[in-house]
């Protein structure tokens, strides 16, 4: 697929000529829209930091539908679409008709009919947001589905590892944690890899099952393994939610084998940055101290979420 041109920021306009009617994952982008979209975003949050506000959303509505919990995701999505010029509306499922036994997909459609031209979903359902795109004409945003695929937050670690490590082809990451119930591990499976990068995932047994056979991917139980001489180290929250126990005997003891350390990051490559999603369980999988160290990129992840979002918000509307 031909690149085309990453829009001036002077145009006023939105991006032209972008394929996607949908972010539902990252594995249908191609390379090329990947760092369109990254570049975009480095677009975006240069213009944020001089004060500028482009309006490319100006007249559009964004609907925020988020039926599980979330902070930085729900959050910024709603700066990065009122940045944008855009009306967010909030549609708090659990408060809405939904609750009256009114199925997902005529909520999504009375959406739809009131105006909502982009729907952020948040699902537990894997596969939800995919049935949205059939039950209503809005564009749809898949802002994490069960355990499925969580594209815009591949999309941030992306360009959080860009800035730090330059191109990611050839750089090896190691993805450490509750990988077998992470949306996120999957996106950024097929997110690093598509870039270039191998994977190292880790954790017990039980969690890192069904893996093997990806490209680029290997698994490791051992965490010196894992960590020996990596470019950078993402840990992942345990989904406590998601998980009816199980795989270790308890957080204690998954924190005293899995958990990051200062003295276990010492293992990777001299400075190796350490990323986590959030939200954070510090003593289990990293402790405070890392969390606050200088190999910490968690605060600019959470920074460059605004910007990719609204990223991704300009493409889909172009
Ligand atoms: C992640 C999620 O919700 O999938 N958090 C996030 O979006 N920042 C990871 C998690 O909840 O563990």
């Amino acid at each position: 697929m031909v690149q085309t041109a990453i829009p001036s920021t002077t145009s006023g306009a939105a991006t032209p000529g972008w394929p996607h009617r949908h972010l539902l994952d990252v594995d249908v982008l191609t390379v090329d829209e990947v760092v369109r979209c990254l570049d975009l975003a480095a677009e975006m949050r240069a213009l944020r930091a001089a004060g500028e506000r482009p309006d490319w959303l100006a007249g559009e509505v964004v609907g925020l539908a988020f039926a599980e919990p979330s902070t930085r995701t729900r959050v910024s999505f709603e700066i990065a679409a009122a940045a944008l010029g855009a009306q967010v509306v909030e549609l708090p499922i659990e408060a809405s008709s939904v609750t009256k036994g009114e199925s997902l997909a005529d909520t999504l459609r009375t959406m739809e009919l009131t105006g909502v031209g982009t729907i952020v979903l948040r699902h537990a359902s894997s596969g939800a947001p995919y049935l949205a795109t059939r039950s209503c004409g809005s564009r749809i945003m898949n802002a994490g589905d069960g355990t499925h695929a969580h594209p815009t937050q591949a999309l941030l670690d992306a360009l959080t590892l860009r800035d730090a490590l330059g191109e990611l082809s050839g750089r090896t990451v190691a993805i450490v944690g509750d990988i077998g119930h992470s949306r996120v591990a999957r996106s950024n499976l097929h997110l690093l890899t598509a870039l270039g990068a191998s994977v190292r995932l880790c954790g017990p047994p039980d969690w890192t099952g069904g893996f093997r056979t990806w490209r680029g991917v290997s698994v490791h139980h051992r965490l010196e393994d894992a960590l020996d001489g990596v470019d950078a180290v993402m840990a992942l929250r345990v989904q406590l939610e998601r998980r009816a126990g199980g795989g270790v005997p308890s957080l204690r003891e998954y924190g005293r084998r899995w958990g990051l350390t200062e003295d276990r990051m010492a293992l990777a490559r001299p400075g190796a940055p350490l990323l986590h999603p959030g939200p954070t369980n510090e003593g289990v999988e990293l402790t405070a101290s890392l969390a606050a160290s200088s190999r910490s990129l968690i605060g600019s992840q959470v920074e460059n979420g605004v910007a990719v979002r609204m990223a991704v918000l300009s493409l889909l509307a172009a």
